[in-house]
């Protein structure tokens, strides 16, 4: 493993050690990633001993400009050293669990540290001391784990994640990442100590799913997330998206899987997050708008106005961000009906121009979640609909090519009307500026400045108002 740690860092960690007469290890992610090719940024020392002790005598041996960041409650410290983020550790007999209110019990050996840790494939240890420097050490076959792609904990699964829930999410999270299979008995544990979500903080909670949502198939945690009832006890909005119903011989889709098949498609194009969160939500409203009609079958009429209705809700719930960032994802479910709508019928302009202009400059993400919904069985039908959508894109690139709409500025000012007219600030000149805006939108005039003040003075006109000069 001596290969691994050509950075000179590891000699000067290894060198205090051996002044300090405490043995040091390189342990957890940046050892997995050692064996899965992946270049990690974050090394974490454990000491047998003290972690700050070591920690403050590595950085007087960096130079006086190595700051050192000492957290005593969690017993660690951290340094930053070329573009790593280096902590620092005391072995521990009780659980590894930064968030924990637990005291922390010190004085472990390196085996005992090993086995507080969440996976086999994180408890894995390279020696930097003297006498076996760059040695593995796995007392739980995590490299094993890691060649059969295997997440499993150290320990019986029930006492691993009673030390610290969110590790249930780590285990989904891992796996959906690395595509990974979750060992038996640690799956089962999952499904038995689900109640314990509650004790999590959502923000913990949201952090793994934003790597799940970012993972190269999104729909494997979520999976996993519905089969171990986790889904059930921090997310039942979407839990209620599961399952089909029929009536008179007619069904609707799950909606679920219907969303996860959505989910990877926008993931498959895109690794904007909130795009992933949009797709995640966009038919959160479908159990809520759910209707039967005789002869016409299942509707979820208006779900994407009740859809983006929900968001600031379980925004708030979930501790996610209350910010520009919800409101992008609001007006991608709002909106996220009309493309498809629109290619169901003759494409027209002013239909077009009428998308540009409520969408934006998110047009493109929602072209895109639009696309990615289209995921009926009937390849004819999804033919079909991916034509028209490729008619909707050369019209948005027309459009936009000849009228700027997509970020909207009125070519006539509200002062320019009430000077023409010698108007006060009144109902009258919103009225002529939302002509103009309509005018445009439905293809009448151009969104050009003096087609727009002809139409202002034809309009003022019709309304019996005379130009001041
Ligand atoms: N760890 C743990 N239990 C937790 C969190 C962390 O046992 N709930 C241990 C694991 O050994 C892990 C190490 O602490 O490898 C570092 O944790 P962290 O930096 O959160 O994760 P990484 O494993 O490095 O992976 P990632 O950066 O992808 O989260």
């Amino acid at each position: 493993m001596k290969k691994c740690l050509n950075d000179p860092i590891f000699k000067v960690i290894s060198e205090v050690g051996a002044s300090e007469s405490t043995p040091v290890y390189v342990i957890g992610g940046f050892v997995r990633d050692i064996f899965l090719n992946r270049k990690s940024k974050d090394i974490d020392i454990v000491a047998i001993g003290s972690g700050i002790n070591i920690a403050e005598k590595v950085a007087r041996n960096l130079g006086p400009k190595t700051k050192v960041n000492v957290f005593k409650n969690f017993g660690t410290a951290m340094i930053r050293h070329k573009d790593y983020e280096i902590e620092f550790v005391g072995a521990r007999k009780e659980s590894y669990n930064r968030d924990s209110r637990k005291p922390i019990v010190e004085n472990g050996t390196l085996e005992d540290d090993q086995k507080r840790r969440d996976f086999t494939i994180n408890a894995l240890a390279i020696s930097l001391n003297t006498n076996d420097y760059g040695e593995l050490l796995d007392p739980f076959q995590g490299q094993e784990d890691l060649k059969n792609k295997i997440i499993r904990t150290p320990l019986d699964p029930d006492q691993t994640f009673s030390d610290d829930p969110l590790r249930m999410f780590r285990a989904i999270r891992f796996s959906t990442q690395l595509n990974f299979r979750i060992e038996e008995n640690t799956y089962q544990s999952i499904a038995k100590n689900k109640t314990r979500v509650d004790i999590l903080s959502r923000e913990r909670i949201v952090d793994e799913l934003n790597k799940i949502l970012l993972s190269p198939k999104p729909s494997m945690g979520f999976k996993a997330l519905e089969n171990t009832g986790l889904l059930n006890e921090f997310f039942p909005e979407l839990q209620e998206l599961k399952g089909v119903e029929k009536k008179e011989g007619k069904m609707h889709k799950d909606n679920f899987y219907h969303t996860l098949e959505v989910l990877d498609n926008v993931r498959i194009k895109s690794e904007k997050l909130w795009l992933l969160w949009a797709a995640l939500l966009h038919d959160i409203a479908k159990p809520k708008t759910k209707k039967y009609i005789p002869d016409i079958g299942w509707t979820f009429h208006g779900h994407e106005f009740l859809g983006a209705k929900m968001i600031p809700s379980i925004f708030k719930k979930m501790k996610l961000p209350l910010n520009e960032k919800m409101k992008y994802v609001q007006k991608l479910i709002q909106l996220h009906l009309r493309p498809i709508v629109l290619s169901q019928d003759i494409v027209t302009d002013s239909a077009v121009r009428r998308l540009l202009f409520d969408a934006g400059d998110d047009i493109d993400d929602l072209m895109l979640l639009c696309e990615a919904d289209i995921t009926s069985k009937n390849e004819y039908t999804v033919q079909k609909h991916l034509n028209n959508f490729k008619i909707v894109r050369e019209k948005l690139v027309e459009i936009e090519e000849k009228d700027a709409l997509r970020n909207f500025q009125p070519p006539i000012s509200g002062e320019l009307i009430i000077e023409t007219f010698g108007l006060k600030p009144s109902k009258t000149v919103g009225d002529i500026k939302n002509a103009i805006r309509e005018a445009i939108l439905e293809g009448e005039i151009r969104n050009d400045y003096d087609e727009a003040y002809h139409y202002m003075l034809k309009k003022g006109q019709e309304l019996g108002l005379k130009p001041k000069h």
